[in-house]
């Protein structure tokens, strides 16, 4: 297989094949998902909860997200993987200025990232279209943005009434002209996720909880194998149930991203 590059991806958007996104923080993991089929890794910021045991991402630190991007990267590196690597900048690392985020981007690039992700809409723009003219590659991220959390009031669906419903589609069409080339929709219902997917042509979205009408799907690794510290959200579904293996588990969730049986917007979305 050949490296997942952005024009593969812009390809895989065109022909209207879904793309499919899992979480990975350390090295086997990462060879694991890449050679079961999944196309793009998250580092995501998830991982204070997944690895360090932290109720929320809020408390993650750059050095943090630099050591993990670090590890999946040399996974995919000694197993010749071909995914997308994709880096979260945490909490605080992009919010202060875009010169900022410019020097968090770098410190996620040069651990081995090949795009970085960031929350919100609005503020953002500026800053997603700092880092892409300096060729960086921003996925941006929509709905539930979990390190807002404390200002959202929890983990609850995002744009359930018009007005916040049309906030996050100009937010989206504007985060696009910035240059986005990917967009994480967290926690939103499936009619507005998939009209959204719709009106924007050039930035694929990839869903979480969000419906089947995304481009494509992410999950956190360790959620999609049965296990949580918390509670299981709704949308997951645990591939771990009926396969023998954790990277069979990886090949359901790819087979069944890509022939659109997951998610199933009765069971796993809004
Ligand atoms: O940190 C994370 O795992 C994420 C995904 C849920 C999109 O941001
Ligand atoms: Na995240």
């Amino acid at each position: 297989r050949k490296p997942i590059s952005l024009p593969r991806l812009r390809e895989m958007h065109k022909q209207a094949e879904k793309i499919t996104m899992l979480t990975a923080y350390d090295a086997t993991f990462a060879a694991v998902a890449d050679a079961a089929g999944v196309e793009c890794l998250l580092v995501g910021d998830s991982l204070g909860m997944v690895c360090q045991g932290l109720s929320s991402t809020v408390g993650v630190s750059l050095e943090t997200m630099r050591h993990h991007t670090e590890c999946v990267a040399n996974g995919l590196r000694r197993a010749n993987g071909t995914a997308w690597l994709i880096g979260d900048l945490p909490f605080g690392s992009y919010h202060e200025s875009k010169e900022q985020a410019l020097r968090s981007a770098v410190v996620l690039m040069q651990a081995g990232a090949h795009m970085v992700k960031l929350e919100g809409g609005g503020w953002t723009e500026e800053t997603v279209r700092f880092l892409v003219e300096r060729g960086i590659p921003v996925c941006a991220h929509l709905g539930l943005t979990p390190q807002t959390v404390h200002a959202l009031g929890g983990y609850r669906v995002q744009g359930k009434t018009n007005e916040s419903a049309s906030l996050l589609k100009r937010q989206a069409a504007a985060l696009q002209d910035a240059g986005a080339s990917m967009l994480v929709l967290e926690m939103v219902p499936a009619d507005l996720s998939a009209a959204l997917t719709q009106e924007l042509d050039h930035c694929p979205t990839i869903g979480i909880g969000a419906g089947n009408g995304t481009a494509g799907q992410v999950l956190v690794l360790h959620d999609m194998l049965g296990m949580n510290l918390g509670k299981m959200p709704k949308f997951v579904h645990n591939f771990m149930q009926d396969s023998g293996s954790i990277s069979g588990a990886m090949q359901a969730y790819v087979a069944a991203v890509k022939n659109g049986s997951f998610p199933n917007n009765a069971a796993h979305a809004w």
